[in-house]
């Protein structure tokens, strides 16, 4: 099943790539952010007529008709929001913005987080069921494990959008708001071959691998993206994985936790490197990214190439001064803003937006909307940070 998911998802990937202009893949990776992806799409040539290409690859994935328009609700209504934890930056400055653009867009926000902890999830949902809201959106803590309150949240007629994961396994979903997922994984291991070149002279390089939470949709999905480019380096022999830990199994990193990171990445350095360099590590996020780094410096390591995602402040100030060598930007201000985009067309009644792009979540095709995501290294971040005051500050 989940490499169904995956499959589609890669398609996705394609798909999205595809319709803001085939071609140029590579440079789009380098520089400045696109446009959001299916916003330009949308201009750019009618729904039906978008990415043909993408639609010969995956038939069955063709755009849901089925989302019709229901009949709105009221200003003030109140808006669920219910999130996996607040520990690291984008669920942080999600928690606030969806306080704040809810609230100044009129409706009455409940926004929580669950802790990393499954029932604590489901109980926040339930009671938002009960407190009569209109629409929940999910960033689920463990992608399969919300089928049946979701299911009770359809069945009392709302709206559930899920929110940067997708929700799995269920029937009571109708869209998921992300960047693209297999997408970040490649351009996270692309930054990790393009830096091993730049700083670490020539090859063979020794690098290891690690993964996300296994709970966590994303996790797989940016793993094998990355794999996708990476396998073929292994295979030449241009890449050496000392550890020979190639897994997502092996190499996830349970709850997204740091600590547990850092103790892996300890571990196979005092293993396997006592009489060796490391040069690269792939990280699938920011936070996992410096907890390599930090285990690295201890060992009395040259710091690695490491890979990151989140573009979170600290690893931005890394970033720029050549501790870690990428991050990938997914800038939650717009994906709040698409999520609220949908609020507000459920709001009028008009239903969810047209989408082309479908994942098949175990049990139906959900409709996804996707954001592209941007890497980021010293060369490109004034670029890509051009509008976020907040970043720009901090490359001095
Ligand atoms: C998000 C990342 C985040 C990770 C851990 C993922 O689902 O896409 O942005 O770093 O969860 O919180």
């Amino acid at each position: 099943m989940k490499k169904k998911i995956i499959a589609v998802l890669m398609a996705a990937a394609m798909m999205s790539v595809c319709v803001t202009g085939c071609g140029g893949r590579e440079g789009a990776a380098e520089s400045a952010p696109a446009p959001a992806t299916e916003a330009a799409a949308e201009e750019a040539a009618p729904a039906e007529e978008a990415a043909p290409a993408a639609e010969e690859a995956a038939p069955a994935e063709a755009a849901d008709t089925s989302a019709s328009a229901g009949e709105g609700f009221e200003d003030g209504a109140t808006i669920g929001v219910s999130l996996p934890w607040l520990g690291t930056q984008n669920w942080k400055e999600a928690e606030t913005m969806f306080k704040e653009q809810l609230a100044a867009a009129g409706y009455n926000p409940i926004v929580q987080a669950a802790d990393q902890k499954v029932p604590q999830q489901q109980q926040q949902i339930e009671s938002m069921i009960e407190n009569g809201a209109k629409v929940i959106v999910v960033g689920p803590v463990d992608g399969t494990q919300l089928g049946a309150v979701l299911e009770q949240a359809k069945d009392a007629g709302i709206y559930v959008i899920g929110y940067d994961r997708l929700l799995e396994n269920t029937t009571g979903v109708d869209g998921v708001v992300q960047f693209g997922s297999v997408k970040t994984g490649e351009l996270q291991a692309q930054a990790l071959l393009e830096g091993l070149e730049k700083v670490k002279g020539e090859g063979p390089y020794n690098i290891e691998l690690f993964g996300g939470g296994p709970a966590d949709p994303n996790a797989p999905n940016f793993f094998n993206g990355a794999m996708s480019v990476l396998q073929p380096k292994i295979d030449d022999g241009t890449l050496v994985v000392v550890s020979g830990q190639t897994d997502f199994t092996q190499c996830a990193t349970v709850d997204w936790d740091n600590a547990k990171a850092q103790s892996r990445m300890d571990s196979l350095l005092s293993g396997f490197y006592s009489d060796k360099e490391i040069h690269g590590v792939l990280s699938p996020n920011d936070g996992i990214a410096r907890a390599i780094i930090t285990s690295c410096e201890n060992a009395g390591q040259e710091i690695p190439v490491v890979s990151g995602l989140d573009a979170e402040n600290e690893s931005v100030e890394w970033v720029w001064s050549g501790r870690q060598y990428s991050t990938v930007a997914k800038p939650t201000d717009a994906l709040v803003a698409k999520t609220i985009e949908i609020i507000n067309s459920l709001k009028d009644g008009k239903g969810m937006p047209a989408t082309d792009v479908t994942a098949d979540n175990g049990v139906k095709d959900v409709d996804i909307y996707e954001l592209p995501p941007v890497v980021v290294t010293k060369d490109n971040a004034k670029e890509v940070f051009a509008n976020d005051p907040g970043r720009m500050e901090l490359l001095k």
